[in-house]
């Protein structure tokens, strides 16, 4: 049996993250936790406030759960992250730290995920393998690189069973994304449905890598479910679905919504955060290392986006 506590079970990544690992393993096994409370997305189960920069608190979360796995999914994403560097900082790698010593007390495996912003301008973009160059020149950025670090440093000097991915942009329709680069990719498909048009900001030719939402959910989930002998990499594997440019989207959201309009307000910030990113990142050690593989493409998810979202009306 399984016992799981989930960190930053509000956000966008934890609200879907906790639904599937609770039809996975049993509503009890999984402890949803974040520093608010979840929205109308978060599903029944247990839920517990918990500030992860609190190391007693995370301690005792953890083991009042019993848990033997953590997914932590709690931190401040890329353009948050620019606004309070201190802050993101003070979540990222003190919450990391906090979650790994306690699974190093108490034999907890951890599921962290990186991000392609743990990549840099000197970063080879197209394709960018997965061990290669990695100076990131954002506070997210660093303490993505910093984390996959420190969690490889915790599987090889104390044996914590540390695995991660690196995200690629997560589009999904449960829980609105919380201030990321890549945001302009979910929020395109709630204004093509609710407006017919939507101003981006990012330029039209910006290309990043993204993956739709149940393909990263289960991706992760199998990743920890592998058995541990077939890993040579752990934190964190290059993990994508599709490469997608603002006009690209537009163009497959016209399939389904011809009248469909897109202009730009290009935020400097913004743009220059996705332009230090890869255009392309090879994900090739994850399909040989665990099977990774995606269900969805550019079409199939922008279908799939579409439907759900004008059925919720
Ligand atoms: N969403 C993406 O496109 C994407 C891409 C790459 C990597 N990731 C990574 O996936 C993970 C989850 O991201 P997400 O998209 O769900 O982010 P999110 O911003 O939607 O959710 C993060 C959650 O962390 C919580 N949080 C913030 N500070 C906290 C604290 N001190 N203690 C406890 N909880 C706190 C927030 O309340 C929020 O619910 C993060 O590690 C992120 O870096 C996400």
């Amino acid at each position: 049996m399984k016992r799981i506590v989930v960190t930053g079970a509000a956000g966008q990544v934890g609200s879907e993250m906790v639904e599937a690992l609770r039809q996975r393993y049993g509503v009890d096994a999984v402890l949803s936790t974040d520093i608010r409370e979840p929205g109308d997305s978060g599903s029944l189960g247990p839920f517990r406030t918990l500030d992860v920069t609190d190391p007693g608190a995370v301690a005792e979360v953890v083991r009042g759960h019993s848990a033997d796995c953590v997914y932590h999914l709690a931190a401040i994403l890329s353009a948050r992250g620019e606004k309070d560097p201190q802050q993101a900082w003070a979540v990222n790698m003190g919450g990391l730290y906090h979650v790994l010593e306690v699974a190093r007390q108490e034999g907890c495996a951890v599921f962290t995920p990186s991000s392609i912003a743990a990549f840099g301008p000197t970063t080879p973009p197209d394709p960018t393998p997965q061990d290669t160059i990695q100076r990131p020149n954002t506070m997210y950025g660093v303490t993505k690189v910093a984390g996959e670090l420190l969690s490889d440093y915790y599987h090889q000097r104390y044996g914590v069973d540390a695995r991660g991915v690196r995200y690629p942009g997560l589009i999904s329709y449960v829980t609105p994304p919380g201030g990321g680069t890549t945001d302009f990719a979910v929020q395109i498909f709630y204004d093509a449905v609710a407006h017919g048009r939507y101003t981006c900001f990012l330029g039209p030719e910006t290309q990043l890598d993204m993956m739709y939402m149940p393909d990263a959910i289960r991706g992760s989930i199998e990743l920890m479910e592998v058995s541990p002998e077939r890993l040579v990499h752990r934190n964190a594997f290059n993990m994508t679905a599709m490469q997608v440019t603002p006009e690209s989207l537009a163009a497959a959201i016209r399939e389904h919504i011809p009248d469909f309009t897109i202009d730009y307000d290009v935020d400097p910030v913004r743009q220059a955060i996705a332009d230090s990113w890869p255009r392309r990142i090879d994900d090739g050690a994850a399909r040989d290392e665990w099977g990774w593989k995606p269900e969805y493409d550019l079409a199939s998810m922008t279908a799939d986006m579409i439907a759900q979202l004008q059925a919720r009306g």
